[in-house]
């Protein structure tokens, strides 16, 4: 992934809409601060840093690369500049794990060098091919003008369990862009997977004018790659697309499966990180073998009005199959929302999101998302709440575990869904965000505003609420929106804080009247997956009063209609025993 300017007055009708988009209060493109990419942080502030999240001590880090599960050890690569706290000399710093928790800090794996490379060492993905031999695709710089290329690395030693060293062979660049390709973006290959014609195959992400595009290439041997003269899957009016993933799902949702298994019982999904807006987006759909196409399932919404992977502060994720555990597991960043010069103070910026598990949607037209099982190991002191009543403007502390370090799990039930508020047919229905600016905690309702009050100081100057609230549509449908509100999160409203009220719409049957959430607190972020996994929201949040003990966490109703909290589990989270980033 890379970072341009974003020149808003180009004639271009991707940037027109790039602008119209920034008019709407979402920024595009991040900005290249040459000055700072290189001041070495001298103190890292403890303040707002996370205690269970993936983050390195220090310093800059963005995209997870090439994750993989390789002889019983977890690799994660990572995005990081190992000289300052904004995006800049961007290397492959890589951590091992056994469990997904407990991480290890190596060497960095791959750093500019050759002359494939040497202006930067950006995205890509691991395969695992035939005869247990890992091997990593990944986007070089080759000049100053951004040129990129596809290249790859191989252990140094397989027989070194944590495999420190990688080679990048002097037969690289595998792939330079051809004459009919934009060179400036091309990049983030996936991981591979095998056709029935015995061809490995990746995609990567790239542009034609406005339309995105995902092309795709074949090699027999992963050294020799041919393009082909259709790209997987293409979208005008999306702009650039950025690391591509794509994977299969099993329908039964049972077993999750291998890259390269390409028919059977499965799904295809498609994501792409759009470069605008700066989120992940999904379709399902089929994989199409002999035309080599990906066509998204009917009724599938492709492009900015989609699904995404998450609502909130998530971007440049990455899926790989775990098949200790027969699982697909999709890593996400999620970068800071303070203002770049706050970053270089802190002496850090990014962290890596809790890793989520991803099946399909019984219903087949969404994933699931939910956080790995290993996280419940760091589960410390536990106190619950059942069937608590909360009437309108009642709010409940959750007492007797340190709020700002926290995992939530409540589900709320309700009588009766009489009191949704009707759904003004003039609202956008892919706006979540307007409604939730519109429709805050605060404005009082009929069933919700209710939820959870996180990092929230005493008297509530600062609180984020992740919260639910329900309307009825003109045929009588229920719309359940579910808010992530950073706008009251902090005191501290400089310039360039990015305090969005993040939302989505949740795809849920409520006629059991019920809806449930869990909350993932850490310091400085709030994940928030509702409806078990249905839609998922991230927010970054910079509180100046509800911070370490100073933190409360509340369940609250703010709706005519009382709201019962059936049950309610919290822990207090433990401080992962390894965590030498
Ligand atoms: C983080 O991402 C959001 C959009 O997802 C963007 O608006 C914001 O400017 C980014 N913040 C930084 C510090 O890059
Ligand atoms: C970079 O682009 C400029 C302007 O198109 C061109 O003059 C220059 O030769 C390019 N440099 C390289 C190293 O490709
Ligand atoms: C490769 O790694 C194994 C396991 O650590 C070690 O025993 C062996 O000596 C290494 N080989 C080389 C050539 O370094
Ligand atoms: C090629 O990609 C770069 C980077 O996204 C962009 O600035 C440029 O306008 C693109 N050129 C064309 C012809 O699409
Ligand atoms: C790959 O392509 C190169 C250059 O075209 C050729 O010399 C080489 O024999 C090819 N290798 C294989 C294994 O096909
Ligand atoms: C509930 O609504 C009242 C009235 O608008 C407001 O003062 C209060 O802050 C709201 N509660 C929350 C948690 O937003």
């Amino acid at each position: 992934m890379g970072f341009k300017k974003c020149h808003l007055l180009a004639a271009l009708p991707f940037f027109l809409l790039c602008s119209l988009i920034l008019n709407n209060g979402v920024e595009a493109s991040h900005h290249v601060h040459e000055d700072l990419q290189s001041i070495s942080a001298e103190n890292v502030k403890d303040l707002h840093r996370t205690g269970y999240h993936f983050q390195p001590t220090k310093h800059w880090i963005n995209d997870p690369n090439g994750p993989m599960y390789f002889n019983g050890v977890y690799h994660l690569f990572y995005q990081y500049n190992p000289k300052g706290a904004v995006w800049g000399n961007i290397v492959w710093a890589h951590s091992v794990s056994k469990d997904l928790i407990n991480w290890e800090r190596l060497e960095p794996a791959i750093f500019p060098s050759k002359s494939f490379d040497q202006y930067g060492c950006w995205s890509g993905s691991a395969t695992i091919l035939p005869g247990n031999k890992p091997v990593i695709l990944y986007s070089g710089i080759i000049d100053k003008n951004n040129t990129q290329v596809q290249n790859y690395a191989v252990p140094e030693n397989v027989s070194d369990p944590y495999l420190h060293k990688w080679i990048k062979p002097d037969n690289n660049p595998l792939i330079v862009a051809d004459k009919h390709v934009n060179k400036t973006a091309f990049r983030d290959p996936t991981t591979a997977w095998l056709g029935k014609d015995g061809q490995w195959r990746i995609t990567l992400g790239s542009r034609k004018n406005d339309k995105g595009v995902s092309l795709l290439y074949k090699s027999k041997n992963f050294i020799n790659w041919t393009k082909s003269k259709k790209p997987l899957h293409s979208l005008a009016g999306t702009g650039n697309w950025e690391c591509p993933d794509f994977f299969p799902v099993s329908i039964q949702g049972t077993k999750e499966l291998d890259t390269s298994v390409i028919e059977g019982d499965i799904k295809h999904v498609m994501k792409i990180s759009l470069d605008a807006t700066r989120y992940d987006y999904y379709t399902l759909g089929t994989y199409d073998t002999k035309k080599d196409k990906y066509i998204p399932d009917k009724g599938m919404v492709d492009g900015w009005n989609g699904l995404r992977y998450d609502y909130g502060n998530f971007y440049a994720s990455k899926s790989f199959f775990d098949p200790s555990k027969n699982r697909r597991i999709l890593w996400g960043w999620a970068n800071e929302s303070d203002p770049v010069h706050d970053d270089v103070k802190k002496g850090w910026a990014g962290i890596q999101l809790i890793p989520r598990t991803i099946v399909l949607d019984p219903n087949h037209k969404q994933l699931l998302q939910w956080p790995v099982e290993e996280l419940e190991t760091l589960r410390g002191k536990k106190v619950e709440l059942i069937n608590k009543k909360l009437d309108k403007g009642e709010r409940v502390e959750i007492e007797g575990i340190p709020a700002a370090q926290a995992d939530v799990e409540v589900t709320f039930s309700f009588n009766s869904l009489e009191k949704a508020e009707p759904f003004d047919p003039s609202w956008d229905r892919y706006d979540a965000q307007k409604l939730c600016s519109q429709k805050g905690s605060s404005v009082q309702g009929g069933l919700g505003p209710f939820g959870l009050l996180t990092l929230a100081s005493e008297k509530l100057e600062e609180y984020t609420p992740v919260f639910f609230r329900i309307f009825k549509d003109q045929e009588q449908k229920h719309v359940v929106l579910m808010c992530s509100d950073a706008s009251r999160s902090s005191l501290e409203d400089k310039k360039g804080m990015y305090k969005p009220s993040s939302a989505g719409f949740v795809d849920v049957d409520i006629n059991d009247k019920k809806l449930s959430l869990r909350s993932l607190i850490d310091h400085s972020v709030v994940e928030s997956f509702g409806a078990k996994g249905k839609t998922c929201i991230t927010s970054r949040v910079y509180p100046t009063i509800a911070t370490y003990d100073n933190a409360h966490l509340y369940a609250f109703n703010n709706g005519t209609e009382t709201v019962e909290i059936e049950s309610l589990n919290a822990w207090s989270m433990n401080k992962p025993q390894l965590m030498n980033h």
